[in-house]
Order: C-alpha cells, then structure tokens, then sequence
C-alpha cells in the first residue's frame, strides 16, 4: 500500500507541474501581456471601439458598380474576373506593399470591421500611416461593397488562407511561401521587414499569437502591423495551420508518448503484482 501512496504523491506532484508552473511562470514573466488581453477582452471579434455599423444587407449589383469605381484600381477580384490592375513589383513600388486581391476576404474578416476599415482604414486598423486611403464613402455604397464582395467569396483554409490575409507581408519560407512584396518595399513602408512566420507558433503560443493578430497595438504599442480584423473562424483556422507547420511531427510525437506511458504503467502493474508474489513466499 505504501508504494501506491507514493506513486499517487508523484502523479500528483508532477501534474501540478506540469499543468500549473507554466501557467504561473507565463503570468510572472509576460505580466504587461496577460494586462493588456485582461484589459482589452482580448480576442474581441467584435471589434468593440470600433463602434456599431449599420444593417449589413447591401445590394451586390450596386456593389459592383462601386467596387468598380472606388477599388478595382488598386485591387483584383479574380473571383470576378477582375484582374490586379497592376504587377506586384509596380504596386510594390506605388503603394509600399501590394494590395490584396479581395475575392475571399469576407470570408476570413469580421464584416463590421470590413465596414470600418473601408470607412477610415487607418482607425481600423490602427497603423496611421496604411497605404490604402480613406475615400469618404457613404455608408450605403460600403454596405453594398460588402454585399458584392460576399457573394463572390468562399472559404479558404490553411495555407491558402495565410496567403490572402498575411502573405502580402510575411512569408513562412519553410512552406516555400513568399511574401508577396518585396522586402525591401516593405522595409520603406512599415519600417522593418515583418518576420518570417515559419515557426512562429514555437516563438510566441497560440495564447499571445490569437490576441496579438486581433489587436496588434495592445500587445506592441507603436507597432506597424496592421489590425487585419481577422474573424473568430479564420483565426482559430489560422492557429491551427501555423500550429502544424512549426511542429509538423508533433501529432506523432504525442501519440508516441501515450504508447510509451501506457507501456509503463503496464510495467508498474506487473513490477508491483511480482514483487508482493515474492514477498507473500517470504512471510
Ligand atoms: C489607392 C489604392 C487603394 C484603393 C483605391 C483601395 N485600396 Fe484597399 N488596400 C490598399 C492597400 C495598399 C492595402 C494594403 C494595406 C496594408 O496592408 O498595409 C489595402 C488593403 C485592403 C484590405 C485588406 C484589409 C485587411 O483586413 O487586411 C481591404 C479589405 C481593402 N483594401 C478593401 C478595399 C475596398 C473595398 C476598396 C474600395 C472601396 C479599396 N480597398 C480601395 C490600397 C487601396
Ligand atoms: C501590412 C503588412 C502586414 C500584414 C498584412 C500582416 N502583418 Fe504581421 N507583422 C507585420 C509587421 C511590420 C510586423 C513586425 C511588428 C513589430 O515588430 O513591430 C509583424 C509582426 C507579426 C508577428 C510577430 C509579433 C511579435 O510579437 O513578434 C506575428 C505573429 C504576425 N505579424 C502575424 C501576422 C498574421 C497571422 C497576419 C495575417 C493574419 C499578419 N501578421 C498580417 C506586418 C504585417
């Protein structure tokens, strides 16, 4: 019996360790971190200081016509057989990065930040100096931009989806992806060159990645990463692909160790069944 006491002192004493001392650590050392989640809701899909928006039930046909107008010289919508009104290397050149082509992006972004973004990117997204100008729509012309935009758009996953929302300034070069603008463009516009995110999941955790990405400037006051305005789906999407690609073996890995751990316990039940065998002889 004594034995088994100790081995439950044990189980007990490395499962606080285990699920607690990291945790604590995590509170200790990123103390201005877990504030600013704490102070901000972080993730806040709903993008709160943002403010409320208006029925979001435009009319797409008007929206074309908007998009046509106010957008399509700055960006593509394959989706529509809108072609990018310019090569990379020339809207590098123009605008410091390359705008996105939209056909997806009411697919990954929160449609309320979508509306505010159009409305005033640079309050949206919280990066004063956002290449892409404020162009003093009313707010029925954004609905219907919105309207238009949904109904082209599906659901992009994975790489695809880190393409269209990220790739325009990072790469993750261990996945052969490239950011679409050339570093150098990049450099001059945000003023450094935004890292590679190949293995970033290691670096920073899911915890700091998912409110970072919502709220760029409460985790890196100052920063020029822009607020991209992410939705809850995307995001969780996101996380679990960069998850993937910085540890590509860990699903293995995690069931070797339950193969390996289950093996001991087995050996400990059958240590245990031998040992009091022998000493039952011994009395
Ligand atoms: C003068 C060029 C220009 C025009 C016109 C323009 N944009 Fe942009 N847009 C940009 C640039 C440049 C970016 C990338 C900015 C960045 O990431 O720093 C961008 C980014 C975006 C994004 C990505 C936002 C995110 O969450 O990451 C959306 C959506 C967008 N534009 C929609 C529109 C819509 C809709 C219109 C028309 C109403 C429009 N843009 C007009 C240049 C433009
Ligand atoms: C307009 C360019 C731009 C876009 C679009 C963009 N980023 Fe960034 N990102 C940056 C820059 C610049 C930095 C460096 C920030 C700094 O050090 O201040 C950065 C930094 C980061 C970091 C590192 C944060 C840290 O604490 O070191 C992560 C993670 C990140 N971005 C994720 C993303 C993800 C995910 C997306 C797409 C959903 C995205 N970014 C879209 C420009 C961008």
């Amino acid at each position: 019996m004594k034995e088994l006491k100790i081995l439950l002192v044990l189980i007990v004493i490395v499962g606080v360790t285990y699920w607690g001392i990291e945790p604590l650590a995590h509170s200790i050392m990123h103390k201005h971190i877990e504030e600013a989640i704490h102070k901000y809701h972080l993730p806040d899909y709903e993008f709160s200081d943002l403010g409320s928006t208006p029925p979001l039930d435009g009319d797409a046909a008007k929206g074309k016509e908007a998009f046509q107008m106010f957008c399509a010289s700055c960006h593509g919508l394959k989706a529509d057989g809108i072609p990018a009104p310019m090569d990379p290397k020339t809207a590098a050149a123009s605008f410091g990065v390359v705008p996105p082509d939209l056909s997806n992006v009411t697919s990954f972004t929160s449609k309320k930040f979508l509306f505010h973004f159009i409305k005033d990117p640079a309050k949206a997204s919280e990066f004063k100096k956002i290449a892409m100008p404020a162009m003093g729509l009313q707010d029925e012309q954004i609905v219907d931009i919105i309207a238009y935009l949904d109904s082209k758009a599906k659901k992009v996953h994975g790489a695809e989806l880190f393409k269209e929302a990220c790739g325009r300034c990072h790469s993750a070069k261990y996945q052969k992806i490239y950011a679409e603008t050339p570093p150098d463009a990049l450099k001059k516009y945000l003023g450094k060159v935004p890292p590679d995110l190949s293995i970033i999941m290691k670096a920073k955790g899911e915890h700091y990645l998912v409110a970072f990405i919502n709220k760029p400037q409460a985790l890196l006051p100052g920063t020029s990463m822009p607020r991209v305005g992410l939705n809850k789906e995307a995001t969780e999407d996101l996380m679990h692909y960069l998850d993937r690609i910085a540890d590509p073996h860990k699903e293995q890995r995690v069931k070797v160790g339950l193969i390996v751990l289950a093996y001991m316990l087995v050996m400990v039940g059958l240590t245990y069944a031998w040992k009091k065998k022998i000493w039952k002889n011994i009395h």
